[in-house]
């Protein structure tokens, strides 16, 4: 057929005619009118940490061969951005112990998203830092509960302070979106509460104070660590006025500046819970598609059309929480922080 035909036209309007009919769904919304645009998409449960109130000494992971392959979650990925997600963020365990890291960075750099972010422990991440300048994924949220190395090491159970700050400022320095995240955990980390607003004002990186989710190892301790938000505010407002900074309705925490020209903000998952606004999505390292952090059952996205995985998501969304759940026991690394 000669390019140009009117045979060759009407082919082409009837094709069109035929994708524009078959029902292309567009968004994900749920009975409640949340409408899903962010992906957690967890690559692997592994971490080389072991933070006390995350994973105990010993723990057997998934093995590599039930992980999700590079295509996988780039096909699911994929499908879910045509049903409106616009933001992922790829999380673990570590998700910097994948040995096919880059790749899956390469691939979900060709979508069309708002935001790529990784959350990561950052001990891992300095070497990687000159190819994510390269990449889409200029987004990286940084786990870091204490300034001091020894207490860091404690947490972590690992020797990694050095490594850790050192990829810390370079990936400042390089301009990427840095984000410390810090967990609240009294009695261990709550009297450096004014030494990380030092360092956000000092460096220009945000910092947020997660309160403890009763959650997996945090859950069944039972070791009083935790703290809310409200009382570590009430003791920085003694210090120093706190501006709200204003933020998107379905985020999750809430920001302020102070007055000393710090960036910080709070995490309240377990006072202040932010499931009336959820806009979130968890893939899990074997394909699991979750409604919920605190849910533990979900549905496998594995080997799946298109069409099979956009009724699949509605199916997940009905088991999408309005109100915050408590009491869940499994742990964090398997379902993706
Ligand atoms: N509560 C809050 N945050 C947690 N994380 C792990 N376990 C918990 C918990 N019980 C966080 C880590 C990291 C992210 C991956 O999840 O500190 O920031
Ligand atoms: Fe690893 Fe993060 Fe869990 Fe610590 S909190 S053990 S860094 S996954």
């Amino acid at each position: 057929m000669k390019i140009g035909t009117l045979e060759n036209i009407q082919h082409a309007k009837s094709l069109l005619n035929t994708t524009l009919l078959r029902p292309k769904p567009s968004s994900l919304i749920d009975d409640y009118g949340r409408c899903m645009k962010k992906l957690r998409v967890s690559l692997l449960e592994a971490c080389n940490f072991r933070c006390f109130y995350c994973m105990p000494e010993e723990v057997q992971f998934l093995k590599n061969k039930n992980l999700l392959s590079v295509e996988e979650v780039y096909k699911i990925t994929k499908t879910m951005v045509g049903f409106g997600v616009d933001e992922v963020r790829l999380t673990g365990g570590e998700p910097l112990l994948r040995k096919d890291f880059k790749e899956i960075v390469l691939k979900l750099s060709t979508l069309p998203l708002k935001k790529l972010g990784l959350t990561t422990n950052a001990f891992y991440l300095e070497k990687e830092l000159e190819f994510l300048k390269f990449t889409r994924l200029n987004h990286l949220n940084i786990s870091l509960d204490s300034l001091d190395a020894n207490k860091f090491n404690r947490i972590t159970k690992r020797n990694g302070f050095h490594q850790v700050m050192s990829a810390i400022l370079k990936a400042q320095k390089m301009n990427f979106r840095v984000k410390l995240n810090m967990v609240l955990l009294r009695g261990v980390n709550d009297s450096e509460v004014f030494d990380f607003i030092n360092f956000s004002k000092e460096n220009n990186i945000e910092v947020r104070f997660l309160e403890v989710m009763k959650i997996g190892q945090a859950y069944t301790q039972n070791n009083n660590i935790y703290m809310s938000a409200q009382e570590i505010i009430e003791l920085i407002k003694q210090k120093e006025p706190l501006i709200p900074v204003p933020m998107a309705k379905d985020s999750t925490s809430f920001n302020f500046r102070t007055s000393s020209g710090a960036s910080i903000g709070f995490i309240a998952s377990e006072s202040q819970s932010f499931c009336g606004a959820c806009s979130r999505l968890r893939l899990s390292s074997e394909g699991f598609l979750r409604a919920c952090l605190m849910k533990e059952d979900g549905l496998s996205l594995r080997n799946k059309s298109e069409e099979e995985i956009y009724e699949l998501c509605n199916k997940v969304l009905k088991l999408k929480p309005i109100e915050r759940l408590y009491g869940i026991k499994q742990d964090m690394y398997k379902i993706g922080g």
